[in-house]
């Protein structure tokens, strides 16, 4: 189990992008419903809202339990229910994320509906509609695909019920009121700057190291039907761009665009399967791949697989290739202790689900969440109001005070690489 339930507020809230320029939303749809309009639909909403529990408390006093009853704004926590899904279990962040939200709403006094989908989208959208027939008075959400929930939250807004997207965005909806995450962008820059420190060209401060390679790289991106995918790869691919541009870093698959590079599901067995055929394609003329840019942890544990089993050895040390992660899932952190993985990214999941709880209780009192970001998460309809969280590269040598000296993981966990 992860240590500690969170309760303390976010240390290091991560201040908005600004609209620099330095990336774009990843897809194409141009905004068509500013935050001003969403501000007022929202209050119609919650007018609307109003008028229907009005007339609702007249017909018979007091709601059922766990029906979307009550005014929200002066409604006791206990006589309220979120609802909660999660996409999976099969990877730890999710169970952490699930629990952290659940123990942290239970605390504030909230009843609690959490689901997990296991990764399939049916499933998953069927739970939110049951979540809302059964009278949920708020939705938080971690989609699996992020363009697939549209119909739910239609139904959510019809009946007033407040949504806000965990993690990862959901799009082409107007009905999503919030979202809460991690500022993604960065993730991906943290990720390629892990790799360039790995393969000396940046120091860990970030300066040049003097290594000019050049290093043959592979690229690998998350699931393209999840939003963040697309940041992490954006704020990686601004990042490498230049030294492969310079010649320092080669990609000598080719293989640079996202649709290329994409793993469904975020799959560690798609990734190997791909690595696999990398290995074949690319590299049996006795080359050798130098850095594989990652962007999950159960991706790089498929890749370090494929490459132990075509022989680059058991250890960077011994031959591995710099692999970069994501997620700081206790099997990795073990493998950066090891010498295995170069680095992950660690994303304080107790900080994220504080940060859904505190917005879920804004709401729930009438209020509008904090945003700290107002720029860059257009989902295809709006730019939805967003909370971004800051994130920090794992290397070997800052476990101790990351990790286990913040209690997300104990020494033992790491010894071990197991969650216990
Ligand atoms: C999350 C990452 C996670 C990935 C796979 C993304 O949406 O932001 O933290 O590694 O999904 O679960």
């Amino acid at each position: 189990m992860l240590a500690g339930g969170g309760g303390e507020r976010p240390r290091h809230a991560a201040q908005g992008r600004t609209g620099d320029g330095a990336y774009s939303v990843p897809f194409d749809d141009e905004v068509s419903n500013p935050l001003e309009e969403e501000k007022d639909m929202k209050s119609i909403r919650f007018v609307a809202l109003g008028g229907v529990l009005a007339l609702g408390l007249a017909a018979c006093s007091g709601g059922g339990a766990g029906s979307s009853s009550g005014d929200e704004t002066n409604a006791d926590p206990s006589d309220l229910t979120i609802g909660v899904a999660m996409p999976t279990e099969t990877s730890e962040r999710w169970i952490a994320d699930g629990d952290a939200v659940k123990s942290q709403l239970e605390e504030a006094g909230y009843t609690v509906d959490l689901q997990y989908a296991a990764d399939d989208i049916p499933t998953q959208a069927q739970q939110i509609d049951q979540m809302i027939t059964k009278g949920a008075d708020l939705l938080i959400v971690a989609s699996i695909d992020g363009t697939a929930l549209a119909n739910q939250l239609q139904a959510a807004a019809d009946q007033g019920i407040p949504v806000i997207a965990y993690d990862r965005l959901i799009r082409d909806t107007e009905n999503v009121d919030f979202y809460v995450t991690f500022d993604n962008y960065n993730v991906g820059v943290q990720q390629a700057t892990s790799l360039l420190v790995g393969l000396g060209i940046l120091d860990a401060e970030g300066n040049e190291a003097g290594a000019t390679g050049p290093f043959n790289i592979e690229l690998f991106a998350g699931s393209l039907d999840d939003n963040n995918a697309h940041f992490f790869f954006k704020g990686a691919m601004d990042t490498l761009q230049p030294y492969i541009d310079n010649g320092t870093l080669v990609v000598k698959s080719g293989q640079t665009e996202i649709e290329q590079v994409a793993t469904l599901r975020w799959l560690q067995e798609t990734a190997q399967k791909r690595m696999e055929d990398l290995l074949t394609s690319t590299y049996s003329d006795g080359t050798k791949v130098n850095g594989v840019l990652s962007p999950y942890d159960g991706i790089s544990r498929g890749i370090i697989t494929a490459l132990q089993n075509a022989g680059y050895g058991d250890s960077i040390e011994a031959g591995l290739p710099i692999v970069t992660g994501q997620d700081a899932e206790i099997a990795s952190v073990k493998l950066i202790k090891d010498g295995v993985q170069f680095s992950t990214i660690f994303k304080d999941t107790r900080k994220l689900a504080e940060q859904a709880v505190v917005s879920a209780q804004a709401f729930l009192e009438g209020d509008e969440p904090e945003a700290n970001n107002t720029e860059d998460y257009d989902n295809g309809v709006k730019v939805v109001p967003s909370f971004l969280l800051e994130s920090d590269i794992v290397y070997a040598d800052n476990i101790q005070s990351l990790l286990i000296d913040s209690g997300y993981w104990t020494e033992e966990e790491v010894a071990a690489g197991q969650a216990s």
